[in-house]
């Protein structure tokens, strides 16, 4: 029974009645799933060709799929194409017109494959490009924070552990521990890459074909390193977007505790640095405020991409093989996180070359922290003293600077002498920030120069 044009349509002659229009929207996902609309061109020219050489379809169907998706593109580009919820998805939108377009040659597409298998072979196609994108504004970051510790290789801050002042390390140095959490979120994305970079084209609904498809010229052609092995894992598996969404989450957790740091160190009370204005904004009712709205978003931004992640895991872990409905759920988590990154990616490394820093801030509370009592009792221990008394020592010498309102480096060789007869005339040299930093002179410390160093292979790193 053929249903009137005009009227709602039913899937096939096998049903007697249409979706309600609350199905229509429920069941539909064209709506988010016409942003792959590239990809999916793109998949389907691929799978023409391959048809067209395995004479599956003839040299006429296929100029007439080509000629009919190069119309498509140009509608679509110009927003001319009329997206349309009757038809689902972007695959069946296409498909619709390519076949409104050339005729039979459009129906003939769809030969040996499945929007299972199609569907896959878009999103990944499309996180590949994602993945690419997000690995360079990873690496955009990172330049930038580079740059900011190179101008800041010597500038002294107080580290911090349990939010207390520890021991003194360079600005620099704390930038770069940020370069290193992205450098490893960069590798992780390019390792994920490798298992979304496989082609599930060809497993149709989930058997396979009963046609003669090549898969492997396929996956040359859309530039995918391998074939998925199994059809019934092809169309099913969502790892790749699991595994991206994790490592998303990891990159929002990296600019998360960085925004917290921003965030801290603007804060008034402990005025360590300022933003640009431009990153900031102002209060409708505190006319003296300036608050750190993008740090502090970021931050807000992680839970939602940490969201998704478990969204996704949570969306897997029930299905039977093969394909089911649910999968159709992946997609707006993935398009959010990839998103969500972009945007937050870039606007750091925006933000981070204008971080204007106040070092006498910095400085000020590594005096009031008494962050050299370390180098103190190391000097003690380089006199012969025990470890754990040259730490007591310290800790009664730390105790009368606060009775005094003073630092350690302000007490006189006198003062000293009452905590150990060790200390000589050449303790005041340990006792500066610039010799506590000095001094942290190996692989990985915090000393200038080994600040420096380790600049020049980050820069390398990312250059590579
Ligand atoms: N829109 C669907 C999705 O996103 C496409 C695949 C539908 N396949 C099916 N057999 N209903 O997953």
């Amino acid at each position: 029974m053929n249903t009137p044009a005009n009227s709602p349509k039913s899937w096939s002659g096998r049903f007697s009645e249409p979706v309600s229009e609350l199905v229509k929207r429920y069941t539909a996902s064209v709506d988010f799933d016409q942003r792959m609309w590239q990809q999916d061109i793109r998949g389907s020219l691929a799978h023409a060709r391959m048809l067209a050489a395995q004479k599956i379809i003839s040299p006429g169907d296929l100029s007439a799929i080509e000629r009919g998706m190069a119309q498509i593109t140009q509608e679509i580009e110009s927003a001319d194409f009329h997206w349309n919820l009757d038809d689902e998805d972007v695959h069946l939108n296409i498909e619709k017109r390519l076949t409104a377009l050339v005729g039979d040659a459009g129906k003939r597409l769809h030969t040996g494959r499945s929007r299972n298998d199609q569907v896959a072979t878009d999103i990944r196609l499309w996180l590949r490009d994602a993945i690419d994108e997000i690995h360079g504004l990873l690496g955009d970051l990172q330049g930038a924070l580079i740059d900011l510790a190179h101008t800041h290789a010597e500038t002294p801050l107080p580290g911090f552990t349990h939010l207390q002042v520890a021991q003194p390390v360079t600005f620099g140095h704390h930038l770069l521990a940020y370069v290193e959490m992205l450098q490893r979120d960069r590798e992780r994305l390019t390792d994920c890459r490798k298992r979304v970079n496989r082609l599930p084209l060809g497993a149709a609904a989930l058997a396979g074909t009963t046609f003669p498809i090549d898969r492997h010229a396929v996956a040359e052609e859309l530039g995918f390193e391998a074939v998925c092995e199994n059809s019934l894992d092809a169309v099913s598996d969502r790892d790749f977007a699991i595994e991206f969404c994790a490592a998303a989450a990891l990159v929002m957790t990296h600019i998360s505790r960085f925004s917290e740091e921003l965030i801290l160190w603007m804060s008034p009370r402990v005025g360590f640095i300022d933003l640009a204005d431009r990153f900031c904004t102002g209060s409708s009712i505190m006319p003296q405020k300036k608050n750190p709205d993008v740090p502090e978003l970021a931050r807000g931004k992680t839970g939602r991409v940490n969201g998704h992640l478990v969204g996704l895991l949570t969306l897997m872990k029930g299905q039977p093989l093969a394909y089911n409905k649910d999968n159709q759920e992946d997609k707006e988590p993935l398009f959010d996180t990839a998103d969500t990154l972009r945007d937050t990616l870039r606007i750091f490394a925006d933000m981070v070359p204008g971080i204007k820093v106040k070092p006498e801030a910095m400085r000020a509370a590594l005096r009031q922290g008494y962050a050299t009592a370390t180098d103190l009792a190391d000097y003690l221990v380089k006199k012969g003293l025990p470890f754990r008394d040259a730490h007591e020592a310290v800790a009664l010498a730390t105790k009368e600077c606060e009775r005094r309102g003073c630092d350690i480096a302000e007490l006189s060789l006198d003062d000293l002498r009452q905590f150990s007869p060790l200390v000589g005339d050449d303790v005041f040299a340990v006792l500066t920030v610039e010799g506590s930093l000095a001094a942290r002179n190996h692989f990985g410390g915090t000393a200038p120069t080994q600040v420096r160093a380790a600049i020049e292979r980050a820069r390398a790193r990312l250059n590579k």
